[in-house]
This record gives C-alpha cells, structure tokens and sequence, in this order.
C-alpha cells in the first residue's frame, strides 16, 4: 500500500528478512551535496489481514513502542508490557506527576513465542471484539491465547488460553495430552507504588496472589490531601499448562486492580465463578453496543479503513465502559497517548491538554455525545482549581492549565514553563468545546450541572486578560503563546483572540439560556469585549499574521493561524482562506505534529483544491501510522515522539468527517457541505451522526450521496434544505443530496436567545449589530 512499505519490502527481501522485523541500515548519497549520510529506519511488519477490523502480522514489531493497547477506560496496557495504568493513578510531584506503574500480573507468554520455535505465531489485534489474540498452529493442537481489559469487569485484564485439539488419524493419540509452557512476566517492583509484598491465598479453592499499597507521591499538597491505595489480585501462574486431548479447553488468569480493595476482590471472585468462554462473550458483546452506535465505514481503500478502525478502537479502548459490574469512579480524560500509556515525559505523563478538546473531541462528540459529556466533566470536576490558577495569576474566572492530571492543578513538565504560562488558549479550547457540545445536544441537564458555570467564568477570565488600547480602540490580550509553540509570549495571537473572542460570545449566549436558574451579571460586556477584540489582518497581503509583529516568513511549528478556517469556522473571504493556507504551508515544519496536514487538508477541501488536498492528506498519515497495529507516532518516519498519538488520531477523523464528508457544527443548524469520497474510496458512510437527539447514517458513494434518518426526537424535529426545498426528516426516511450543497439540518429555536454575533476586531465605538 505504502510505497515507503514497497521499498522496504525490496531491501527486507534482498536481506532475506521478509516478514521479519528488523533494524536495518543502509547508505544513500544524498544529492548533490557528494557526501554520504545514514539513514537508519525501522522494517516494519507488515499487515497480512484483508479484514479492516483484524490487523495481523507474523512476527511483532521490533520496538515495542508499536505494540497495541488493550483496555476499557479503567484499566489498559500495552499487548506484553510489563505495566498496567488505571484511570486517575497519577504518582509524582507537580510537573512530575505521571501514570503510576502497577505491574503486569496478568501479563503471560506463551513460551512457543518467546523461544526459537518449530511453530510460527500469528498476532492479530482484532478491533471490532477488543482482543488480542496469538494464535500458534501446533501439530497436534491449536492454541490461542486472548488477551483483554474486559469491557464489564472493567477492574480486570484477562488473558486467557484456549487449546482446541485437532482431530487425530491415530484414536490413541486422545488419551496423550497437550502440554502448554508459558511464563507470567509482571516485570518489576514498581517505582511508584510502594506495594506490600504479595500474599498468598485460597479462593474457590485457587491460590490467587494479592498485593496492596500506596502511591508515593502526591501531585499537589495544596490539592490532594493523601496518597492513593492501590489493591491488585491475580491468579496464580504455574509455569506450564496440561490439557487432556478429548476436547477443547479455555484456561482463564486474570487480574484485578482498583483503588478500593473489597471491589477488586469482589471482582475478582465474581470473574472467578464465570465460564471461560461465557467471560469473553461478555466483553465482545460490550463492544459491539459501542460499535452499534456509531462508525465510519470505508470500502475500496483497506488500507484507510483499517487505519480508521484502529483509530475508534484506540479511542474507545480509553473512554469509560457504559455498562460494568461494579459502578465507575470520576473520569480523568483522554489524554493524547490515551491510557495505556503515560509513564514517562516522553508519552505525556498520562495528562490532559487542548489535544483533548481541539483534536480528539469533535469526532468524538458527532458520534458519540455521551463521551463529550464525560471529558468536559473532567474540567467541570477541577473548575475550582481552575479557579485558584486564574486568581493567583493575576486573573478573573477559571484558567485551566496547560497540563492536567490528577488534581486539576498545572502539571506542565520542568522542562517546559513557557508554554504553562504563555499556552493559555486551552481555556478558551474548553469553551469552544462546550460550544459544540451545546450545538450537537442542547443538553439542559449539562448547562444546570456546571455547564452555565464554567462557561461564564471562562469568559469572566478572557475578559480579565483584555486591555483596552486606547490608541486603537481595540482590546489586545498580551503575554500568550498560539499553538505554534515555536513563538512565545506574543500579543494578539490570531488564534487565541478569535476562539477567547468566541468563548465571551459564547457566555453571552449561554447565560441567557440559563437565565431562569443561573445569574449572569452583566453578559452583554462579555459580547462588547469580544466584538473589539483585535484581529490581525494583513489588508496588503491579504492574510491573517499569527500575532502583532510576525514576520513573514519565519518559519512556524504546526497550524495556527489555519485553525481560522477550521475546526473555529471564522468567516473571512475566500481569497484571504486561500493566502492562508497557502503561506502558512509554506512556512510549516516539514517534521511537525501530525495534525498539522489534517488541518490543511480540510482547508484545501473546502478551497476545493481536490489534487492538493489529497496530496496532504497523504502526508497527514503516512509516515506516522505504524504497522502492523496502525499505532500513531507524533513525529514522521524515521522520528517518532509520542506514542499511540491520539491527537494525530483525532486530527485523521477530523479529515474524514468534516473534511470529506463536509459535516460542520453551527450553533443553530448541521451543515453537510461538498460531501466527497476519500481518496480511492468507493463507498464511505459514518453511521450513528447524533444530533439533538436524532440518529442520522450519512453514505457517501460514487455516484450518489443519501442521508437516512434512523430516528428523531420528538422535542427537536428536525428539517432540512436538500438543496431545492424543505423537507421534514421522519424515521425511515432517505433523503437525496444532490450537488455540493450545502444541506442544512435545522430545528425550532433554542428558547428566546439571540445567536452570538462571533465577529472581532470591530472597533469598540461602534456598538454591536449593526
Ligand atoms: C519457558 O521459557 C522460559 C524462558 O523464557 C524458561 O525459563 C522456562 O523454563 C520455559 N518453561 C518451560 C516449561 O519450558
Ligand atoms: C496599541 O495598539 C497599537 C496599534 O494600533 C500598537 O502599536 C501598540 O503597541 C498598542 N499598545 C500597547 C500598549 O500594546
Ligand atoms: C514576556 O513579555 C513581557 C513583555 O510583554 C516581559 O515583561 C516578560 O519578561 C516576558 N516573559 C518571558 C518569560 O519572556
Ligand atoms: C472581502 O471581500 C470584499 C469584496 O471583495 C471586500 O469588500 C471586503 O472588504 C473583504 N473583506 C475583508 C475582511 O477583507
Ligand atoms: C497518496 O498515496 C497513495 C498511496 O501511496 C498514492 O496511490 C496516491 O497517488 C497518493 N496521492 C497523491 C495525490 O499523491
């Protein structure tokens, strides 16, 4: 598929490495210059399956950073790590804060996989049941062993081994039986939880192995009064398996682990009594309610589908089951390398950044709301430390940090203090979030539960941060860093004025939504400081400068002043959407993060530069999805950075959903513009769009598009242009987009509340509306 994969695929073969992983090093001349450099890359496995959900290879990849993730929003691993991380286990002080290692007890190999063995495994991550599965062929047998964080018993990691005997000429070869080596491979103490030494004991007459003990480090002492329990129980592991050969066989060990030691006991206990294959049956059936609800489906391009595939199954493998046996604890976000990793500064520490709202949200919240809700509660949850960083810098309302953890408190690490005190866009992400949020859902119980709140005194802080300049007439908003962290401490960043612009919008808006039971004091001064909040423009040029005082042609690190355009849908002419993206291309870091070309790619789409846009949607991914469990990399090939980087995850879906098919949020309406396949694609459907309570299936094909209305809710009928005239969409129905649209899905009014006006850079003398 790759052409990157091809080349390698000749130098591996020449090697006679095929199938194999391996580093290999090779000699280019680099052109012109004459003299020799090396270029040092990674062979990487290759994919062997045609079914877009199952991605399986022969061999595993070479560095275990590519290793897939399991888990289920409680608990998660990487796929033969030695480590286990649980949602809300941080350990560390401040900027140190990190996801606490509880080592892996149910991590088990089987020895035919470890060793030089006559049997060659299979490794499949299958995305659509939540398993990992190997699968050895033995002459005699096959074994398969699963791997999972089942999706109920949300406190457990369960690997279990199943032996199917094969049928055998010979009738005394049944009364042989099937012996199985494998080796529990926990890894060691952990540096972060000072756990007791395990203790022994008999349940249900089995000998399972428990351990508790305490984090050893708190975040924030002015937040977080107490060290955090931890309590593990796992099966014991013997180091060899024996089957009879009559008949097919599912040997279970597990662990359990929470905070709390009697619910990961019971647990334990209740997992225990279940039947092997009864056990995973309930986990598949948890994923399926998930996929039920909503997906994008790719045909005519596998290679994109299974990045896809990969990419919903990452993210849900962090989100909170809906349904499990023991309640949930507090949700503590999606992080951008999600939960299965977090350990070290190199995968973000487990923390919570705009990535959360500007990059993995959206999609998020299109097809499943349930999980927006649950990352703004993650920020409703710290409002009140949020509220302590505003005041002791100086600032009105809540500032959220830059990084987030367990407290809520800034946990940005040592090397990086700029961005902590200069990134303060975020506050506004969350706002611009919410505003999404309240457009796809009206959600009233959302907006009484803290959503007035926080949306106000995030405007109370941007209003705070402007200053009137009298020279201009406009507010300017000092001290800031974009997105390109590549400038620090610039005034009047494009980005931050237009989304801190919109969230005082928002809050103007909000607060008369909220009016009959949340007091706003003055909403309409949130609206005069935003609407002369300053707007670099450059009129000769014809382009928005990133702040006051860029120089053009510096180079920048990732898309900034671009996110104009979209996801912030600023209006602007055309021609100044054209300059740029095109100037601000040319000036981006050919090695920057992996969203950047998403964010091109939409912009060219909507510039309908078809040819261009595919070109960058090609850069968008290749080089940052590895194979063969298509785990992302912050950094291009041969680079890496991040890993399982979900923010570039968040970024890919961006491209499909509202580049290709051309969704876009309105605070009053859905769009659906340009609808388009995917490069190569022949059929592309997001199934389960959720909006204000209706259920839509958007199919996109070659020759025609077709919104089919699964069901609408009856306080929001929905009605849309479908480009000639109105149409009442009922369950049931299937309606024609002809054209490019585009085709707007519109309700009655949200109560009595004038839409937000969501312009800057007016003067402050000309009062608003006009
Ligand atoms: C399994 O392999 C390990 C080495 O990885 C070895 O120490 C152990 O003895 C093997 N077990 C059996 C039962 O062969
Ligand atoms: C006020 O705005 C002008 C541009 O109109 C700018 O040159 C000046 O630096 C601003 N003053 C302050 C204090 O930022
Ligand atoms: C940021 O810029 C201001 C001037 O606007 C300056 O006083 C301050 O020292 C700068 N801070 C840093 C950390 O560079
Ligand atoms: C957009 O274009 C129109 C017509 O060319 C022009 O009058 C207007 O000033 C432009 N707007 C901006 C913000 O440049
Ligand atoms: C994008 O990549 C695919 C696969 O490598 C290739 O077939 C296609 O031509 C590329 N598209 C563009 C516009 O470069």
């Amino acid at each position: 598929m790759w052409n990157f994969l091809a080349r390698n695929k000749q130098v591996a073969a020449m090697l006679g490495l095929l199938g194999a992983a391996a580093l290999v090093v090779i000699f280019l001349a680099t052109r012109g210059r004459g003299h020799v450099i090396v270029e040092q890359f990674l062979v990487e496995t290759e994919d062997v399956s045609e079914d877009p959900y199952i991605f399986s290879a022969h061999s595993l990849p070479s560095d275990d950073r590519f290793m897939p993730s399991i888990g289920n929003g409680h608990l998660a691993t990487n796929v033969f790590s030695d480590t286990v991380y649980m949602n809300g286990l941080y350990n560390g002080r401040k900027g140190e804060s990190r996801r606490a290692r509880i080592p892996a007890w149910a991590n088990i190999r089987l020895n035919s996989t470890l060793t030089n063995h006559p049997y060659s495994p299979v490794y499949s991550l299958d995305t659509k049941h939540g398993v990992f599965q190997v699968t050895v062929d033995r002459d005699r047998s096959v074994v398969t062993q699963r791997i999972f964080a089942h999706r109920y018993y949300t406190r457990s990691i369960v690997n279990q081994i199943k032996v199917e005997p094969k049928t055998h000429a010979d009738p005394n070869f049944v009364h042989h039986e099937i012996w199985i080596a494998i080796k529990q491979m926990p890894g060691p103490e952990s540096k972060d939880i000072a756990f007791g030494s395990p203790t022994p004991e008999i349940i249900d007459e089995m000998l399972v192995w428990k351990a508790c003990g305490k984090t050893k480090e708190v975040e924030d002492p002015a937040f977080q009064g107490m060290l955090e329990d931890v309590c593990a129980y796992w099966s014991s592991v013997p180091d060899h398996l024996v089957v009879p050969h009559s008949r097919s066989k599912v040997i279970t060990f597990f662990m359990t682990v929470d905070k709390n030691e009697s619910v990961a006991r019971q647990e334990f206990i209740k997992i225990l009594q279940e039947d092997g294959e009864e056990l995973f049956e309930k986990h598949v059936e948890q994923w399926g309610r998930l996929y039920k609800q909503g997906g994008l489906e790719i045909e005519g391009n596998l290679q994109l589908a299974k990045i896809v595939n990969g990419i919903w199954y990452y993210f849900l493998s962090s989100l909170p089951s809906e349904e499990s046996h023991f309640p949930l604890d507090r949700f503590f976000g999606l992080s951008p390398t999600g939960l299965a990793r977090g350990g070290t500064f190199d995968d973000y520490e487990g923390h919570s950044f705009w990535d959360t709202e500007m990059w993995m949200f959206p999609p998020i919240l299109v097809l499943y709301p349930q999980y927006a809700r649950q990352l703004l509660q993650y920020r409703l949850d710290n409002a009140y430390v949020a509220a302590e960083l505003a005041r002791i810098t100086g600032s009105k309302g809540y500032r959220f940090p830059w990084e987030s953890a367990y407290t809520g408190s800034e946990v940005t690490q040592p090397c990086c203090p700029d961005v902590a005190e200069f990134e303060q866009h975020i506050t506004a992400c969350i706002a611009f979030a919410a505003r999404q949020y309240l457009s796809m859902t009206r959600d009233e119980d959302w907006l009484k539960h803290g959503g007035c709140s926080i949306v106000t005194n995030i405007a109370d802080f941007w209003a705070s941060r402007a200053v009137i300049n009298y020279s201009s007439g406009l507010y300017d908003i000092a001290n800031v860093m974009g997105p390109d962290e590549d400038h620090s401490n610039v005034t009047n960043s494009v980005f931050t004025n237009v989304v801190a612009g919109y969230s005082l919008y928002l809050a103007q808006y909000v607060a008369c939504q909220c009016k009959s039971y949340y007091m706003a004091k003055d909403p309409d001064h949130w609206a005069d400081i935003a609407w002369s909040l300053t707007l670099p423009y450059d009129e000769t040029l014809d382009y928005h400068p990133q702040f006051q005082g860029y120089r053009r042609g510096e180079g920048i690190k990732q898309a900034d002043a671009v996110l104009l355009g979209f996801p912030l849908q600023y209006p602007m002419n055309i021609s100044t959407r054209i300059n740029d993206l095109t100037y601000y291309e040319s000036v981006t870091r050919g090695n920057g993060p992996a969203m950047t070309w998403s964010m091109h790619t939409i912009g060219q789409l909507q510039i309908q530069d078809n040819l261009r846009a595919a070109t960058l949607f090609n850069k968008s991914y290749e080089g940052y999805v590895r194979e063969p469990f298509k785990v992302w990399t912050e950094l291009r090939r041969p680079k890496v950075g991040a890993v399982n980087f979900h923010t570039g995850m968040g970024g890919f879906l961006q491209t499909l959903m509202f580049g290709y098919a051309g969704i876009r949020i309105h605070l009053n309406r859905l769009e659906i513009t340009q609808p388009q396949l995917p490069p190569e694609a022949t059929k592309f459907r997001i199934k389960g769009i959720k909006y204000l309570g209706s259920n839509l299936t958007l199919d996109i094909r070659v020759l025609q598009t077709t919104l089919t209305v699964i069901s609408v809710d009856d306080d929001w009928p929905i009605l849309m242009y479908n480009g000639k005239y109105n149409v009442t969409l009922v369950p049931g129905m299937i309606v024609t987009l002809k054209g490019t649209g585009p085709f707007t899905i519109r309700t009655v009014p949200w109560k009595d509340c004038k839409l937000p006006v969501d312009t800057i850079g007016q003067n402050y003398l000309r009062p608003i509306g006009l």
